[in-house]
């Protein structure tokens, strides 16, 4: 069996069952997000959105600020209902099981769908390792070597083992920013999720340190399916494969990235990735 069966077993083997079972499975696309609709209290952030996500690719979503990017990808792995007073709508699919199904339960879906956010927040008492090896620990992974191997893994998959393999027991405070935000892609992909929400991961980082996440972005997405959430144009142009353009929580226009920045279908689309606003 190899490490990722292997962790697979004991992670879906806690708790609750693998809500995806194959024989329900429906494969069009990873994520089908249908009418889905969020508030905060009485205020509306997100309004009848609906968006296909394929599989093994890599989708920017793009707005001004405040247009709801930010509450769009915490709705897709229940991060949202976490808000107190919030609630929301719709439909989120994910491998054909909707993940708001009163069955299925939410620490799983975080688990499945991993998360990277803006600042680089790694856990401020823990070793490099111990950052990396959190998660596995905390849903009962044992043996020792198994996790010895996913922290390498993770790490490797995350650009960063060369740079602190011999230093692993060093608190991951000390690392730069940008290696920080690699040490935080490696904690998410040592859970192994199937898709990885990243928002505004280089906004915080040098451009150097943004070019490495860049390149990373576009190595993972063989392995995963990338939904980014972005300010920088010309990083959703290099890197997203489909890009989304979102204004005052409605999904203005959304189709292949090189469609949307060449040739969009929509005066707004136009006037914002012109800069002429945002
Ligand atoms: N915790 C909250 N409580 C109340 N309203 C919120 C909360 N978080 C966001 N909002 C509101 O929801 C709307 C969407 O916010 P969101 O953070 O999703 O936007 P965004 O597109 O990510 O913006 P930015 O580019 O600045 O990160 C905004 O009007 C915002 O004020
Ligand atoms: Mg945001």
């Amino acid at each position: 069996m190899s490490n990722e069966e292997e962790l697979a077993r004991v992670v879906f083997s806690q708790g609750s069952e693998n809500p995806l079972k194959e024989e329900q499975k429906e494969q069009t696309y990873k994520v089908s997000i249908k009418k889905l609709e969020a508030w905060f209290g009485t205020k509306q952030a997100i309004k009848d959105v609906s968006l296909d996500v394929k599989e093994n690719t890599i989708t920017a979503i793009i707005g001004p600020s405040g247009c709801g990017k930010t509450t769009l990808i915490r709705c897709l792995n229940r991060m949202h209902e976490m808000t107190p007073s919030s609630r929301s709508r719709g439909q989120v699919i994910i491998d054909g099981i909707d993940i708001y199904d009163r069955n299925i339960d939410p620490v799983i879906i975080k688990r499945r769908i991993g998360m990277v956010f803006q600042k680089p927040n790694p856990f401020p008492t823990m070793s490099i390792y111990d950052n990396v090896a959190a998660g596995l620990k905390l849903n009962g992974v044992k043996d020792r070597q198994l996790i010895d191997e996913i922290v390498k893994e993770s790490l490797q998959g995350a650009g960063l083992w060369d740079e602190v393999k011999n230093e692993l027991d060093k608190p991951g405070m000390g690392l730069s920013g940008g290696q920080q935000q690699r040490l935080c892609i490696a904690r998410a992909l040592a859970m192994q999720p199937e898709v990885l929400l990243m928002d505004e991961p280089t906004s915080a980082l040098d451009p150097m340190a943004s070019s490495k996440i860049e390149e990373l972005v576009h190595d993972l997405k063989q392995e995963l399916t990338i939904i980014i959430v972005t300010h920088n144009m010309q990083q959703a142009a290099r890197v997203s494969d489909y890009t989304a353009f979102m204004y005052l929580g409605e999904l203005v226009e959304y189709g292949p990235t090189k469609k949307i920045f060449e040739n969009p279908q929509k005066e707004l689309t136009e006037r914002y990735i012109s800069g002429k606003f945002g």
